[in-house]
Parts: C-alpha cells; structure tokens; sequence
C-alpha cells in the first residue's frame, strides 16, 4: 500500500507550508487538493460558467486541464491555442476571489466527485502527503495519519495578510478576516464533505509553533 499522510484544517491555517515540507522531508508526493478547486474556480470564470450552475462547473472540473512544472501551473482552456502551453495562473489561482469562488463551487457534489478520481491518481509510491478540508474524511479514508491542523482566526487573518504583502499584493487585514470566517463558515456548513476532523485524527492547533516544529511533530506521530 502506498502511504498516504492527510493535513485538513481551515483556511490560511498553514496547512500548504506544513505538507509541502512534510512532503519534502519524507521525500514524497504533494497533493495540495485546493488547488485543484481554485483551478476549477478560475476555470469557470474564464468560460463564463456560473457558481450556481453545478452541472456546468462539473464539466469545467472534468475538462480540467492542469500541468505543473515547476513553480508554474499550466492551465488550457478554450483560448489556448492547440499546441500551446496553457496560461501561468500560479499567481491568479492564489487571489481571495479565487479561493471564494472555489469555496462556493466546492458546495456542489458534482464537481467534488468529478475532482474525485483526480487527487486519487495523485497517490504514488514512495508516498503521498495531501491537505485540504476532507483527504482524510472522504479522499483517502486509509490514510495512515490524518492532522487536522487549526490556529485561531486572528492568527491565520495575520499569516495570510504577511502572504499576500510579501508578494507585493496590498490588503487589509480586517477584510481578510472577515472573508476566511465567512468560507470556514461555509466549508464547515455545506451538506457534502463539510469541513470536520476524521474521527482519527490527530489535532494540531500551530497558533504558537512554528512551521519547524509543525514539521517536525507530524514527522515524529508519522515515525509512530
Ligand atoms: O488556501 P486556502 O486554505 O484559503 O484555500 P484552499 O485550501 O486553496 O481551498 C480553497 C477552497 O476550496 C476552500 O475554501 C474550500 O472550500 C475548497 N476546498 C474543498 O472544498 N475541499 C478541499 N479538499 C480543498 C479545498
């Protein structure tokens, strides 16, 4: 069996630095699942498709076209020459309203079960580290270890605020609150996977630990 490790938790809670770093100190595979819901989310946009139209953004989700090289996410869609590489959208996919559209879209059954086969086929040997709000509950219900990682609201509003800066993008901290409470709200409420620890997971609350110590606690529960 391929051995998978499965971080959820809310939005901005660091669950992509601790897999990335997880994943690269075991030498393994990263699946960061909400990436794969952001592309859908920018996808849609791009074709015109409605949030409400789950049938429409199931198609968009099944078309997807997603290469990753490198640092850069490759996306095709319909005006992307043949032949072409698709657009860079690295940096789009990480815009807030991106990440709310790809919560609300998230809400639809069709377009998680057509993102289902996706992040299974991302599960290859040596081993597989996902994050996102249901690897544990619903994508790899097998995993060997599941983290449900939280910090509190204030301190995942100042992370993400410190993200954004850093790029060069301006933001407010209050609005970047307010819209990380109103998506957990929304991720933990929806009828379909809602955001919730699997029965077995271990909790990690990183409000006072840094990324190294994250790292290094996963590694020693996944060291048994
Ligand atoms: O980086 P951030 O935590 O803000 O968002 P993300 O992990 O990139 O996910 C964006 C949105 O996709 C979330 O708000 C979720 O609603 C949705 N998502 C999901 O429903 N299931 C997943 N496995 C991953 C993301």
């Amino acid at each position: 069996d391929i051995p998978v490790i499965t971080i959820d938790g809310p939005t901005a809670s660091g669950k992509g630095t601790l897999a990335a770093q997880a994943a690269a100190a075991l030498g393994w595979h990263q699946l960061d699942s909400g990436l794969l819901y952001r592309a859908t989310a920018l996808a849609a946009l791009r074709q015109g498709v409605a949030a409400e139209d789950a049938d429409g953004l199931a198609a968009v989700a099944r078309g997807l076209k997603l290469r990753f090289d490198g640092e850069r996410v490759l996306l095709r869609h319909a005006a992307t020459p043949p032949g072409q590489d698709g657009e860079d959208v690295a940096d789009a996919l990480r815009q807030e309203q991106v990440g709310s559209l790809a919560s609300r879209i998230s809400a639809h059954g069709a377009v998680r079960a057509a993102l289902n086969q996706l992040q299974l086929d991302f599960r290859r040997l040596p081993g597989l580290v996902a994050d996102g709000r249901d690897m544990g509950t619903v994508i790899f219900p097998d995993a060997g270890l599941k983290v449900f990682l939280t910090a509190s609201p204030a301190m995942r509003a100042e992370r993400r605020y410190q993200q954004l800066i850093g790029k060069g993008i301006s933001a407010s901290l209050d609005a970047l609150r307010a819209d990380l409470e109103a998506r957990d709200e929304r991720d933990r409420n929806r009828a379909v996977a809602p955001l919730k620890p699997a029965a077995d997971a271990v909790l990690l609350d990183n409000s006072t630990l840094g990324i190294e110590e994250s790292v290094q606690q996963v590694l020693s529960w996944w060291a048994g």
